[in-house]
């Protein structure tokens, strides 16, 4: 990985500019569940934690105070050491006054596949399009209706987290992005930060071209060794649980690559499905979920990977290392308004996903054939429009520091 490649000439997508951020809504910390490990006591990893059901009763747990409290949708875990998803409380509480048919509306604006303009060959499959750039690494698609869905994934991380970074950064010169998507996250931090340098590098060259003069975009695969010429103040990388193999490495890599003092940050789903009743049971939606994991599994990668982020950061070294988790809810389901909405962007976020997500994983690593995945992905469409199923994510930002010696 190297800072010595040119930026890629790339044109901009439709449509596509430097997005405003999304305003936080509620506060930014609050009732958050955290985690403050010094590297002293970081030990060395063991398998994936096996999650708990989340089977509880909302009234007890999970019953909120206010029902249009707008506060972020984090719940406090002081008593929790382990797995994330264990002794979680989550803030969220069934709507019972939601007495429509119990199934959420969809709206779907209508998108089609549309063919490249890159100078690059991509793969294409399924009627989608796949990055050509170490081919096969990654197995989800860069065409527009994905790109499409990883802004609006942003624009859900910006709202559940209130901001884009939690790290306790100050104005760092230089940051980087790792697997940066469409870009809108480093633009906006570059956005925010004018005095920051931001480069965002990613396998597919699916940035926009006309971005603020401080933030930059390279092609390059964030698992090779890098190679820069300067050490980064803050490293960032969200929703790469899909993307590296080996996250230990890659935090070794950040940590050789930073600044004594700088932070590095990595944001991510814990992608098993939780649900604080027993309503997730049994459902397509539930199978197409743990059919997702195991599919991952095979690539080599781990869709569990946040839960080893704490502990992978410490042993690489990095200290006063924080683990906020944060529950998102799969679709209109909780009380209150923030809940709502954060829940009907979930639920077309997985939507839009479903095709893009399953297709290209089910049947390379599944066995599975198209129809089979097409029939699934119907009944799983109609589980996440449920607001019976009372289900939600785990979402975590995992932060730390290297030592200023
Ligand atoms: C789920 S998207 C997340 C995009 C962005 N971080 C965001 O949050 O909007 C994962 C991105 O990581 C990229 N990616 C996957 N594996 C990668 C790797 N080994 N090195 C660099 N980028 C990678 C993919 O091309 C894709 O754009």
């Amino acid at each position: 990985m190297t800072d010595q490649k040119a930026p890629h000439p790339i044109g901009p997508r439709e449509g596509e500019g430097v997005s405003a951020a999304a305003g936080p809504e509620g506060d930014d910390g609050g009732g958050v569940a955290d985690r403050v490990d010094t590297g002293a006591t970081g030990g060395p990893g063991g398998p994936d934690p096996e999650p708990e059901r989340g089977h509880h009763k909302p009234d007890e747990k999970y019953d909120v105070e206010d029902e249009d409290d707008n506060d972020s949708a984090v719940g406090s875990d002081k008593d929790s050491v382990g797995a994330p998803p264990s002794a979680f409380s989550t803030g969220l509480s069934v709507d019972e006054q939601d007495d429509d048919s119990g199934v959420a509306d969809v709206h779907r604006p209508s998108s089609s596949v549309s063919a490249t303009s890159s100078i690059y060959e991509f793969r294409e499959e399924f009627g989608r399009t796949y990055h050509s750039y170490h081919e096969g690494a990654y197995f989800f698609p860069n065409d527009i209706p994905e790109q499409e869905r990883l802004d609006l994934q942003h624009s859900i991380a910006h709202r559940l987290f209130g901001k884009l970074a939690l790290a306790p950064i100050d104005r760092p010169k230089r940051v980087i992005d790792l697997g940066t998507g469409t870009g809108i996250w480093a633009i906006e931090f570059a956005t925010e930060n004018p005095t920051s340098e931001v480069l965002g590098t990613d396998l597919s060259p699916i940035q926009p071209e006309y971005v603020p003069p401080n933030c930059h975009f390279e092609i390059d695969d964030g698992e090779d060794e890098w190679v820069f010429s300067h050490p980064f103040d803050y490293v960032h990388a969200r929703f790469m649980c899909g993307g590296f193999r080996d996250f230990p490495r890659v935090f070794r890599s950040a940590f050789e690559n930073m600044v004594p003092g700088g932070w590095i940050e990595f944001q991510d789903y814990y992608v098993k499905m939780q649900c604080v009743d027993d309503s997730l049971r049994g459902t397509a939606l539930e199978r197409w979920n743990d059919l997702l994991l195991d599919a991952v599994s095979r690539t080599g990668k781990s869709g569990l990977a946040a839960a080893r982020f704490r502990e992978q950061m410490l042993d690489a070294g990095f200290v006063d290392v924080v683990e906020k988790k944060f529950a998102l809810p799969g679709n209109a389901w909780p009380k209150g308004r923030k809940q709502k909405m954060l829940g009907t962007m979930q639920m077309m976020n997985i939507m839009d996903g479903l095709h893009g997500i399953s297709m290209g994983l089910f049947t390379k690593m599944l066995g599975w054939n198209e129809q089979e995945v097409e029939e699934l992905i119907a009944q799983v469409s109609r589980d996440l429009r449920d607001k019976r199923i009372h289900f939600y994510y785990i979402v975590m930002s995992v932060y730390g520091r290297k030592p200023l010696a």
